[in-house]
């Protein structure tokens, strides 16, 4: 019976797991800030996330797909050579980008030989760069310089994406590639960017972006993602401008829950107080000095925070369950552990598909500004959305003669467990063997490849 249990135990734990997705972006920007600031796909933890998204590259005027940095490919190989300590792990390409201020997306929709010279442009180069698949980043349908047909054509371009992604897959005898956008969490811009119950059926993720709700274009301090309304939103359609809202408004329209992930910043947004008031809703003009690694005036990323909030006074906004921290005339509102966690809370109450969060680069990635270890928002959320301690990986044994390190000769690649000694399992690349360990106290499952507690 206590063996059933557990064996019942364990299922449970990868269920919920199965049904959760940790999406997270990393931005080919963010190799240029200074020090240790400056951040690479190198700087990534292959175990933390189920997906990383590279943000960006764009389209040129033939509609297909280019680079917009100059070692873009550089850092697609370095990207997908995580996949070799990690398996399981997947990538997608963001495509996005305006060129005078006009979504690069506009052109493509315009005619359906634009659509399809682009699709055929997405499949060739995801499959060049080994990603697996797109994420759409369109600013938004119909708005921004973009005719009103383009809600329609958005829709259009998506349903001909699925059919040939799907018709790939099959010919090529590969798993399909994925299909997710970047979307809007402002309630009252859904309607007028997306025929909602439609693109649904096309995409496998939608990240709503649910951040950049206030920021230093305001006149008073409002933070940057609260879950829920605060009774200081100035009136109109700011009363909406928060995470509740904007799911609420997804969930309304019959998006399903599962493909729905929710946005989690590792950033805040900064004002700077107008007088000695220094609460929520506090007179507020512009943005505070930019932050020293980010550089850009009204958001810091979080290990900048963690710079400031020595000296500053730390505020918990119950009512919104975000803080904000200040001091002298800076006001930042956050996220922090506490923060991801009432928001995972929130997830898993409306049954949503997972997280996404902006971006890698912007949680302390190196674990040297906020003394609580590499990645602490991101550890933070992973752990909080029941995902299993991450294995550890140590070189597999050359030196002795072992019959082990041929293990995976003739084998596919994948993880294998390792018969001898379950507190370890193979993982085989490429023919040959890799011995990883798992962390002290877990056992190695086939079942899910991954370790547990026994
Ligand atoms: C881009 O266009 C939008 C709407 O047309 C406008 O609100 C915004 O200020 C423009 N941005 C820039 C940088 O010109
Ligand atoms: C969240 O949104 C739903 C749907 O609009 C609403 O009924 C509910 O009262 C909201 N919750 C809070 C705490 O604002």
């Amino acid at each position: 019976m206590a063996k059933l249990l557990t064996v019942l135990g364990v299922l449970l734990t990868l269920h919920m797991v199965a049904s959760n997705n940790l999406m997270c972006h990393m931005t080919n920007w963010a190799q240029y800030r200074p020090d240790s600031g400056k951040f690479t796909p190198d700087n990534i933890d292959p175990f933390l996330c189920t997906h990383v998204i590279y943000d960006l590259v764009t389209i040129n005027s033939f509609n297909q797909i280019t680079p917009t940095e100059w070692n873009d490919k550089d850092q697609f190989v370095r990207l997908n050579l995580l996949k070799n300590t990690n398996p399981a792990l997947k990538t997608l390409l963001t495509v996005g980008g305006a060129v005078n201020n006009i979504s690069v997306y506009v052109s493509v929709v315009s005619k359906p030989e634009n659509r399809a010279t682009f699709i055929r442009s997405a499949i060739s180069y995801l499959r060049t760069h080994n990603f697996d698949g797109l994420n759409i980043a369109w600013d938004y349908p119909g708005h921004n310089g973009s005719p009103e047909e383009d809600r329609e054509r958005f829709t259009l371009l998506l349903s001909e994406m699925a059919q040939a992604f799907d018709q790939e897959a099959k010919d090529n005898g590969k798993p399909r590639l994925t299909i997710s956008a970047d979307v809007t969490g402002f309630p009252s811009t859904i309607d007028a960017a997306y025929e909602v119950s439609k693109i649904v059926l096309y995409l496998d993720f939608l990240n709503i972006k649910t951040f950049d709700y206030h920021g230093s274009w305001e006149y008073i301090t409002g933070h940057n993602s609260p879950l829920y309304p605060s009774n200081v939103d100035p009136p109109g359609s700011m009363m909406f401008h928060n995470i509740n809202s904007s799911v609420s408004s997804w969930l309304a329209r019959g998006a399903p829950p599962a493909k729905l992930l929710l946005g989690f910043p590792t950033y805040g947004r900064t004002f700077r107080l107008r007088t000695g008031a220094n609460g929520l809703g506090a007179p507020a003009s512009g943005p505070a000095e930019a932050g020293p690694y980010t550089h850009t005036a009204g958001f810091w990323s979080y290990y900048e925070v963690c710079g400031f909030l020595p000296s500053a006074t730390v505020e918990w906004i119950s009512e919104q369950e975000v803080p904000y921290a200040t001091y002298a005339s800076a006001w930042v509102g956050y996220d922090d552990q506490r923060s991801f966690s009432s928001k995972v809370q929130y997830m898993t109450a409306h049954r949503m598909g997972g997280a996404h969060v902006w971006t890698l680069d912007m949680d302390d990635f190196r674990g040297s500004f906020c003394g609580s270890g590499a990645y602490p928002l991101i550890n933070h959320l992973r752990m909080s959305m029941g995902f299993g301690p991450k294995p550890t990986t140590t070189p597999a044994p050359t030196t002795t003669r072992d019959p082990m390190a041929d293990f995976c000769r003739g084998r596919p690649d994948g993880l294998y467990v390792n018969v001898a000694d379950k507190t370890t399992y193979f993982q085989c690349f490429q023919g040959n063997t890799y011995l990883h360990r798992c962390q002290p106290g877990l056992i190695y499952y086939d079942s899910c490849k991954c370790c547990d507690w026994p």
